[in-house]
C-alpha cells in the first residue's frame, strides 16, 4: 500500500518550470560537491491551499519569510552555499533591507534636455554598499540558488527535489525547515474546477497534510543534518511538541518559536537537553537579529554532526 506521503505526489500534477527547477538544483549541487562545499536548503515562507482549480480562493499560512531570507545571508556569510526555497513574492535575502518604497526614496533622478540618469543619494550608499557587495559577491560566485513556490503541492514536489540532488552530498548537506507548510489541503481529486459559488455555505473538507520528515529523514537525505522548526502559541506545549519531533522523526535538532516572541527568542531542542537563545534589550537596540546567533549556532552543531561528535 503506498504510504500518505506518496499517495500525495501520485495525485498531485508536478508544477510548471519542474523540469527547468530540476536542472538547475542539479548543477548547483554538483558544482558545490566538487569542491567539497557545505550546502544549506532553507525553506522559507508559507505554502498556499487552492480551493479550485482555476484558483480564486485559497487557504494562506502566515509566514512572510523573514527567518528564512535572514538566515539564509547569515548562512552565506559562514561560507556555506544556499538553496533559497522559498514562496513567490515573500521575503526574500538582501533586498529585504529595504522595501520597494524605501528603494525608491534612495535615488535621485537627473534630468535634462538631452538625458536622463539615475543615482544613489550619499546618504544611502552607507547602507546600501556592503548589502551589494554581499549580494554581488553571492551572485559572482554562484552561492546562492533562488528557487520559489506558491501551493503546498509545488513546495512538495520541490522540496523532494532538492532532497535528491543534496542526497550526494552527504553531510555537508544541511536543511533548515523554517517554511510554515499548510497542515490541511483539499485533494485535487475534491477540488472544484471553477470559482465556487456564493449563492449558498461551501462545504469544504480539509484532509491532513503527510507529513515530509518522515521520508526526509529516512529516506531522501539519510546522511544530512536536518533542522526543523516548531511554531506554537501556548508556551506550555513547545518543548514537548519539539521533543515529541525529535522522538517521532529522528533527526538531531528542532528549533522552537512562539508567534509573538519569534523574533527575539528561540529554543534549541536536542534528544537530550534543550537550551534558550534570547536576544538582550541591548542586542535589540543596537539592530542584532536573532537569525544570526541561530545561525552560527546552527554551524556549530553542523560541524559535530560532520565531524561525529554530535
Ligand atoms: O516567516 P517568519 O514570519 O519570519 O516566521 C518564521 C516561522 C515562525 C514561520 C518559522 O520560524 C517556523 O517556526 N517555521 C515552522 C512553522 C511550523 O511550525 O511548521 P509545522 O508545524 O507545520 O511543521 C513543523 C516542521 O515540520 C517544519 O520544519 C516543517 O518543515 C516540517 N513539515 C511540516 C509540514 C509537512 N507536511 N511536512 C513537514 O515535514
Amino acid at each position: 500500500m503506498a504510504s500518505h506521503w506518496e499517495e500525495f505526489y501520485s495525485t498531485n500534477p508536478q508544477p510548471v518550470n519542474f523540469e527547468n527547477n530540476c536542472t538547475l538544483l542539479k548543477n548547483f549541487c554538483e558544482s558545490h560537491k566538487k569542491n567539497n562545499q557545505r550546502i544549506v536548503l532553507v525553506t522559507s515562507g508559507g505554502t498556499t491551499v487552492p480551493l479550485e482549480h482555476n484558483t480564486v480562493r485559497f487557504v494562506d499560512n502566515f509566514s512572510g519569510g523573514l527567518r528564512g531570507a535572514a538566515s539564509a545571508e547569515y548562512f552565506l556569510d559562514q561560507g556555506y552555499s544556499v538553496i533559497f526555497l522559498h514562496r513567490f513574492n515573500s521575503i526574500i535575502p538582501f533586498t529585504r533591507h529595504f522595501n520597494h518604497l524605501k528603494m525608491l526614496d534612495m535615488l535621485v533622478l537627473q534630468k535634462n534636455e538631452k538625458n536622463v540618469s539615475i543615482s544613489i543619494k550619499p546618504d544611502s550608499v552607507d547602507m546600501l554598499a556592503p548589502i551589494l557587495v554581499k549580494y554581488q559577491r553571492a551572485q559572482e560566485d554562484n552561492k546562492m540558488l533562488y528557487i520559489n513556490f506558491t501551493t503546498l503541492s509545488d513546495y512538495f514536489w520541490l522540496l523532494r527535489a532538492c532532497c535528491e540532488y543534496l542526497k550526494d552530498i552527504g553531510a555537508n548537506a544541511l536543511l533548515y525547515l523554517a517554511a510554515a507548510v499548510s497542515d490541511f489541503f483539499v485533494p485535487s481529486s475534491q477540488m472544484a474546477t471553477h470559482k465556487l459559488p456564493s449563492d449558498g455555505v461551501p462545504e469544504i473538507h480539509l484532509q491532513l497534510v503527510p507529513k515530509l520528515l518522515v521520508p526526509i529523514v529516512s529516506l531522501w537525505v539519510p546522511h544530512a543534518f536536518v533542522v526543523s522548526f516548531k511554531l506554537e502559541t501556548d508556551e506550555s506545549v513547545l518543548i514537548s511538541k519539539a521533543t515529541g519531533a525529535i522522538k517521532k522523526y529522528k533527526h538531531k535538532l528542532v528549533i522552537g518559536n512562539m508567534l509573538h516572541t519569534r523574533r527575539t527568542r528561540v529554543v534549541f531542542v536536542t534528544e537530550g537537553s534543550n537550551y534558550e537563545i534570547k536576544l538582550t534589550e541591548e542586542q535589540i537596540s543596537n539592530g542584532v537579529e536573532i537569525e544570526n546567533i541561530i545561525v552560527k549556532n546552527v554551524v556549530s552543531v553542523h560541524t559535530k554532526f560532520i565531524e561525529g561528535t554530535f
